[in-house]
Protein backbone atom coordinates (compact mmCIF):
# COMPACT_ATOMS: atom_id res chain seq x y z
CA UNK A 1 0.00 0.00 0.00
CA UNK A 2 1.07 3.74 -0.27
CA UNK A 3 0.46 5.79 2.71
CA UNK A 4 0.72 9.02 3.28
CA UNK A 5 1.48 10.22 6.81
CA UNK A 6 1.22 13.77 7.89
CA UNK A 7 2.23 15.00 11.11
CA UNK A 8 4.89 12.29 10.88
CA UNK A 9 7.50 14.15 13.46
CA UNK A 10 5.27 14.16 16.18
CA UNK A 11 4.18 12.08 18.99
CA UNK A 12 1.54 9.70 16.97
CA UNK A 13 3.20 10.47 13.49
CA UNK A 14 6.76 9.02 14.40
CA UNK A 15 5.30 5.67 15.83
CA UNK A 16 3.08 5.16 12.97
CA UNK A 17 6.20 6.20 10.43
CA UNK A 18 8.05 3.01 11.99
CA UNK A 19 5.21 0.74 11.93
CA UNK A 20 3.98 1.08 8.34
CA UNK A 21 7.50 1.20 7.00
CA UNK A 22 7.81 -2.19 7.83
CA UNK A 23 5.61 -2.96 4.92
CA UNK A 24 4.78 -0.48 2.73
CA UNK A 25 5.66 2.06 0.75
CA UNK A 26 5.77 5.07 3.12
CA UNK A 27 5.53 9.50 2.22
CA UNK A 28 6.08 10.98 5.70
CA UNK A 29 5.49 14.96 6.11
CA UNK A 30 5.79 17.06 8.63
CA UNK A 31 6.23 21.40 9.06
CA UNK A 32 9.48 20.92 7.51
CA UNK A 33 8.67 19.48 4.28
CA UNK A 34 5.50 21.92 3.78
CA UNK A 35 3.00 23.39 5.65
CA UNK A 36 -0.66 21.15 5.06
CA UNK A 37 -2.54 24.03 5.63
CA UNK A 38 -1.39 25.62 2.10
CA UNK A 39 -4.33 23.30 0.24
CA UNK A 40 -3.19 23.61 -3.05
CA UNK A 41 0.34 22.13 -2.32
CA UNK A 42 -1.31 19.45 0.10
CA UNK A 43 -3.81 18.31 -3.21
CA UNK A 44 -0.48 18.92 -5.81
CA UNK A 45 1.65 16.44 -3.16
CA UNK A 46 -1.49 13.99 -3.15
CA UNK A 47 -1.82 13.87 -6.70
CA UNK A 48 1.70 13.13 -7.37
CA UNK A 49 1.55 9.95 -5.23
CA UNK A 50 -1.93 8.94 -5.29
CA UNK A 51 -2.22 7.27 -2.22
CA UNK A 52 -4.27 4.61 -1.02
CA UNK A 53 -4.46 5.67 2.70
CA UNK A 54 -3.63 9.32 4.22
CA UNK A 55 -2.98 9.39 7.79
CA UNK A 56 -3.32 12.51 9.70
CA UNK A 57 -2.15 12.98 12.98
CA UNK A 58 -1.41 17.08 12.57
CA UNK A 59 -3.68 18.38 15.29
CA UNK A 60 -3.52 21.99 17.35
CA UNK A 61 -3.55 20.30 20.96
CA UNK A 62 -2.47 23.20 23.39
CA UNK A 63 -6.06 22.59 25.23
CA UNK A 64 -5.83 25.89 27.50
CA UNK A 65 -4.97 27.75 24.59
CA UNK A 66 -7.84 26.83 22.56
CA UNK A 67 -9.72 28.86 25.22
CA UNK A 68 -8.08 32.32 23.44
CA UNK A 69 -9.52 33.51 20.34
CA UNK A 70 -6.35 33.35 18.76
CA UNK A 71 -5.98 30.03 19.91
CA UNK A 72 -9.11 28.69 19.16
CA UNK A 73 -8.85 30.33 15.51
CA UNK A 74 -5.99 28.29 14.99
CA UNK A 75 -7.56 25.20 16.51
CA UNK A 76 -10.38 25.55 13.90
CA UNK A 77 -8.41 25.52 10.88
CA UNK A 78 -6.01 22.70 12.29
CA UNK A 79 -8.88 20.41 13.80
CA UNK A 80 -12.10 21.31 11.97
CA UNK A 81 -10.84 22.69 8.05
CA UNK A 82 -7.81 20.49 7.63
CA UNK A 83 -9.56 17.16 8.24
CA UNK A 84 -12.36 18.51 5.67
CA UNK A 85 -9.63 19.53 3.02
CA UNK A 86 -8.89 16.10 3.47
CA UNK A 87 -12.42 14.28 3.29
CA UNK A 88 -12.56 16.22 0.04
CA UNK A 89 -9.70 15.42 -1.68
CA UNK A 90 -10.27 11.95 -0.26
CA UNK A 91 -13.11 11.74 -2.33
CA UNK A 92 -11.17 13.44 -5.40
CA UNK A 93 -8.20 11.81 -5.13
CA UNK A 94 -10.22 8.27 -3.83
CA UNK A 95 -7.80 7.16 -1.19
CA UNK A 96 -9.00 6.38 2.41
CA UNK A 97 -8.08 8.60 5.26
CA UNK A 98 -7.44 7.97 9.05
CA UNK A 99 -7.63 10.80 11.29
CA UNK A 100 -7.25 11.14 14.88
CA UNK A 101 -9.64 12.56 17.22
CA UNK A 102 -9.85 12.94 20.88
CA UNK A 103 -11.80 11.77 24.69
CA UNK A 104 -12.53 15.37 25.23
CA UNK A 105 -15.25 15.28 22.66
CA UNK A 106 -17.53 13.85 25.54
CA UNK A 107 -18.41 16.26 28.53
CA UNK A 108 -18.31 13.87 31.20
CA UNK A 109 -21.34 15.35 33.14
CA UNK A 110 -23.44 12.48 32.45
CA UNK A 111 -24.38 9.85 34.81
CA UNK A 112 -21.96 7.48 33.38
CA UNK A 113 -17.87 7.44 33.23
CA UNK A 114 -17.12 6.03 29.38
CA UNK A 115 -18.44 6.36 26.28
CA UNK A 116 -18.78 4.33 23.15
CA UNK A 117 -18.23 4.85 19.77
CA UNK A 118 -21.81 5.07 18.98
CA UNK A 119 -22.22 7.90 21.70
CA UNK A 120 -22.53 11.56 20.86
CA UNK A 121 -19.93 14.47 22.02
CA UNK A 122 -20.58 17.16 23.83
CA UNK A 123 -17.37 18.52 24.46
CA UNK A 124 -16.97 21.40 27.50
CA UNK A 125 -14.39 23.06 25.82
CA UNK A 126 -12.63 24.84 23.08
CA UNK A 127 -9.98 22.04 22.45
CA UNK A 128 -12.70 19.46 22.41
CA UNK A 129 -15.61 22.02 20.36
CA UNK A 130 -12.78 21.86 17.68
CA UNK A 131 -12.12 18.15 17.30
CA UNK A 132 -16.07 17.60 17.46
CA UNK A 133 -16.02 19.91 14.57
CA UNK A 134 -13.75 17.87 12.83
CA UNK A 135 -15.52 14.93 13.08
CA UNK A 136 -18.71 16.60 12.28
CA UNK A 137 -16.85 17.54 8.55
CA UNK A 138 -16.43 14.27 7.96
CA UNK A 139 -19.31 12.96 8.89
CA UNK A 140 -21.13 15.33 6.29
CA UNK A 141 -18.96 13.98 3.49
CA UNK A 142 -19.86 10.62 4.06
CA UNK A 143 -23.14 10.54 1.69
CA UNK A 144 -20.72 11.70 -1.00
CA UNK A 145 -18.99 8.60 -0.56
CA UNK A 146 -15.94 9.29 1.86
CA UNK A 147 -14.18 6.09 3.35
CA UNK A 148 -13.01 7.09 6.69
CA UNK A 149 -11.51 5.89 9.59
CA UNK A 150 -12.00 8.83 12.82
CA UNK A 151 -9.86 6.98 15.92
CA UNK A 152 -10.27 8.69 19.04
CA UNK A 153 -7.75 8.23 21.62
CA UNK A 154 -6.68 9.63 24.65
CA UNK A 155 -3.93 10.81 27.07
CA UNK A 156 -1.34 9.97 25.03
CA UNK A 157 2.45 8.34 26.01
CA UNK A 158 5.56 6.81 24.26
CA UNK A 159 9.18 7.79 23.16
CA UNK A 160 10.20 11.37 21.94
CA UNK A 161 10.10 12.18 18.52
CA UNK A 162 12.90 14.10 17.22
CA UNK A 163 11.01 17.19 16.93
CA UNK A 164 11.81 19.29 19.46
CA UNK A 165 9.06 21.05 19.65
CA UNK A 166 6.65 17.44 21.23
CA UNK A 167 4.61 18.22 23.90
CA UNK A 168 5.79 16.16 26.71
CA UNK A 169 3.53 13.44 27.96
CA UNK A 170 1.98 13.72 31.39
CA UNK A 171 4.49 10.91 32.36
CA UNK A 172 7.67 12.47 30.82
CA UNK A 173 6.62 16.31 33.12
CA UNK A 174 6.22 13.83 36.47
CA UNK A 175 9.69 12.01 35.87
CA UNK A 176 11.07 15.34 35.19
CA UNK A 177 9.70 17.15 37.87
CA UNK A 178 10.71 14.51 40.48
CA UNK A 179 14.32 14.79 39.51
CA UNK A 180 13.94 17.97 41.57
CA UNK A 181 11.37 17.67 44.19
CA UNK A 182 11.01 15.40 46.50
CA UNK A 183 6.80 15.98 46.38
CA UNK A 184 4.40 16.48 43.92
CA UNK A 185 0.55 16.97 43.67
CA UNK A 186 -1.77 15.76 40.67
CA UNK A 187 -5.19 15.82 40.17
CA UNK A 188 -7.14 12.83 41.85
CA UNK A 189 -9.92 13.60 39.13
CA UNK A 190 -10.22 13.17 35.04
CA UNK A 191 -10.72 9.39 34.57
CA UNK A 192 -9.85 8.03 31.30
CA UNK A 193 -7.35 5.94 29.86
CA UNK A 194 -3.36 6.79 29.16
CA UNK A 195 -2.31 5.26 25.95
CA UNK A 196 1.20 4.35 25.02
CA UNK A 197 1.56 5.52 21.24
CA UNK A 198 3.50 2.55 19.84
CA UNK A 199 0.48 0.31 20.75
CA UNK A 200 -2.08 2.75 19.85
CA UNK A 201 0.34 3.21 15.80
CA UNK A 202 0.30 -0.92 15.62
CA UNK A 203 -3.61 -1.11 16.65
CA UNK A 204 -4.21 1.66 14.42
CA UNK A 205 -2.15 -0.30 11.50
CA UNK A 206 -3.55 -3.71 12.03
CA UNK A 207 -7.53 -1.53 11.52
CA UNK A 208 -6.43 0.43 8.48
CA UNK A 209 -5.24 -3.04 7.00
CA UNK A 210 -8.04 -5.23 8.10
CA UNK A 211 -10.49 -2.24 6.93
CA UNK A 212 -13.31 -3.29 8.48
CA UNK A 213 -16.70 -0.79 7.82
CA UNK A 214 -15.97 2.33 8.02
CA UNK A 215 -16.48 4.74 10.88
CA UNK A 216 -15.65 5.66 14.99
CA UNK A 217 -13.09 3.52 16.39
CA UNK A 218 -12.04 3.58 19.95
CA UNK A 219 -8.34 2.96 20.48
CA UNK A 220 -6.85 3.26 24.30
CA UNK A 221 -4.65 0.72 26.58
CA UNK A 222 -7.05 -0.58 29.01
CA UNK A 223 -7.18 0.59 32.79
CA UNK A 224 -9.19 3.87 33.34
CA UNK A 225 -7.60 5.92 35.80
CA UNK A 226 -6.87 9.50 36.89
CA UNK A 227 -3.77 11.50 36.97
CA UNK A 228 -2.91 10.87 40.36
CA UNK A 229 -3.25 7.70 40.30
CA UNK A 230 -1.57 7.02 36.84
CA UNK A 231 1.27 8.96 38.30
CA UNK A 232 1.41 6.83 41.52
CA UNK A 233 1.99 3.71 39.39
CA UNK A 234 4.51 5.65 37.41
CA UNK A 235 6.32 5.87 40.35
CA UNK A 236 5.79 2.65 41.56
CA UNK A 237 7.08 1.18 38.40
CA UNK A 238 10.18 3.84 38.71
CA UNK A 239 11.18 2.73 42.05
CA UNK A 240 11.07 6.41 42.74
CA UNK A 241 10.34 7.84 46.35
CA UNK A 242 8.35 10.41 46.10
CA UNK A 243 5.27 11.86 47.97
CA UNK A 244 2.38 12.64 46.04
CA UNK A 245 -0.59 14.62 47.48
CA UNK A 246 -4.22 13.89 45.36
CA UNK A 247 -5.96 17.62 44.18
CA UNK A 248 -8.92 18.42 43.06
CA UNK A 249 -9.50 19.84 39.39
CA UNK A 250 -10.48 23.43 40.38
CA UNK A 251 -6.94 23.34 42.55
CA UNK A 252 -5.24 23.38 39.24
CA UNK A 253 -5.94 26.96 37.72
CA UNK A 254 -6.27 25.70 34.15
CA UNK A 255 -8.01 28.31 31.41
CA UNK A 256 -9.66 24.94 29.43
CA UNK A 257 -12.42 22.72 31.66
CA UNK A 258 -11.74 18.75 31.90
CA UNK A 259 -14.25 16.02 31.20
CA UNK A 260 -14.15 14.04 34.76
CA UNK A 261 -15.28 11.90 33.40
CA UNK A 262 -14.29 10.56 29.63
CA UNK A 263 -13.11 6.87 29.63
CA UNK A 264 -13.19 5.64 25.90
CA UNK A 265 -14.70 2.14 25.33
CA UNK A 266 -13.63 0.06 22.56
CA UNK A 267 -16.59 -1.84 21.66
CA UNK A 268 -15.47 -2.94 17.90
CA UNK A 269 -11.67 -4.43 17.96
CA UNK A 270 -9.67 -6.48 20.36
CA UNK A 271 -8.62 -4.60 23.39
CA UNK A 272 -5.10 -3.08 23.87
CA UNK A 273 -3.57 -4.28 26.61
CA UNK A 274 -3.26 -2.57 30.10
CA UNK A 275 -1.72 1.00 30.52
CA UNK A 276 0.36 -0.17 33.06
CA UNK A 277 2.26 -3.11 30.82
CA UNK A 278 2.86 -0.40 28.39
CA UNK A 279 4.15 1.86 31.18
CA UNK A 280 6.40 -0.54 32.33
CA UNK A 281 7.94 -0.89 28.53
CA UNK A 282 8.27 2.68 27.87
CA UNK A 283 10.48 3.09 31.38
CA UNK A 284 12.45 0.25 30.67
CA UNK A 285 13.43 2.11 27.31
CA UNK A 286 14.01 5.70 28.92
CA UNK A 287 15.04 4.88 32.32
N1 LIG B 1 -1.46 14.07 22.75
C1 LIG B 1 -2.52 13.55 23.35
O1 LIG B 1 -2.51 13.27 24.56
C2 LIG B 1 -3.77 13.27 22.55
C3 LIG B 1 -4.92 12.80 23.22
C4 LIG B 1 -6.07 12.51 22.47
C5 LIG B 1 -6.08 12.67 21.09
N2 LIG B 1 -4.95 13.14 20.47
C6 LIG B 1 -5.00 13.30 19.00
O2 LIG B 1 -4.02 12.45 18.43
C7 LIG B 1 -3.47 13.05 17.25
C8 LIG B 1 -1.95 13.07 17.34
O3 LIG B 1 -1.55 13.85 18.49
P1 LIG B 1 -0.01 14.07 18.82
O4 LIG B 1 0.07 14.37 20.29
O5 LIG B 1 0.81 12.98 18.25
O6 LIG B 1 0.26 15.43 18.03
P2 LIG B 1 1.67 16.18 17.85
O7 LIG B 1 2.75 15.48 18.60
O8 LIG B 1 1.41 17.63 18.11
O9 LIG B 1 1.96 15.94 16.28
C9 LIG B 1 1.40 16.72 15.29
C10 LIG B 1 2.48 17.02 14.27
O10 LIG B 1 1.89 17.81 13.22
C11 LIG B 1 2.76 18.88 12.91
N3 LIG B 1 2.05 20.03 12.37
C12 LIG B 1 1.28 20.92 13.04
N4 LIG B 1 0.83 21.87 12.20
C13 LIG B 1 1.34 21.57 10.98
C14 LIG B 1 1.25 22.18 9.70
N5 LIG B 1 0.52 23.30 9.52
N6 LIG B 1 1.89 21.61 8.66
C15 LIG B 1 2.63 20.50 8.83
N7 LIG B 1 2.75 19.87 10.01
C16 LIG B 1 2.12 20.40 11.07
C17 LIG B 1 3.36 19.23 14.27
O11 LIG B 1 4.51 20.02 14.10
P3 LIG B 1 4.85 21.15 15.23
O12 LIG B 1 5.17 20.40 16.47
O13 LIG B 1 5.98 21.88 14.62
O14 LIG B 1 3.59 21.98 15.39
C18 LIG B 1 3.62 17.86 14.85
O15 LIG B 1 4.87 17.33 14.45
C19 LIG B 1 -4.13 14.43 17.14
O16 LIG B 1 -5.24 14.37 16.28
C20 LIG B 1 -4.63 14.71 18.55
O17 LIG B 1 -5.73 15.59 18.58
C21 LIG B 1 -3.81 13.43 21.16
Amino acid sequence: MKIVILGARGNLGSQLDLVFKTDHEVFSFDREDFDVLDSDYLEQVLTEIRPNLVVNTVAYNQVDNCENKEGYELALILNRDLPATLGKLAIKLNFILAHYSTDYVFSGLESRPSFSENDTPNPINKYGESKFLGEIELKKLESRGLQYYLIRTSKLFGPNSDNPLAKPSFFDTMLKLAATKDSLMAVNEELSCFTYTPDLASASARLLIARPAPGIYHLINEGAVTWFEGANELFKIAKKEIKLRPIRSEDLARLARRPKFSVLENNKLKKMRPYKEALKDYLRIIL
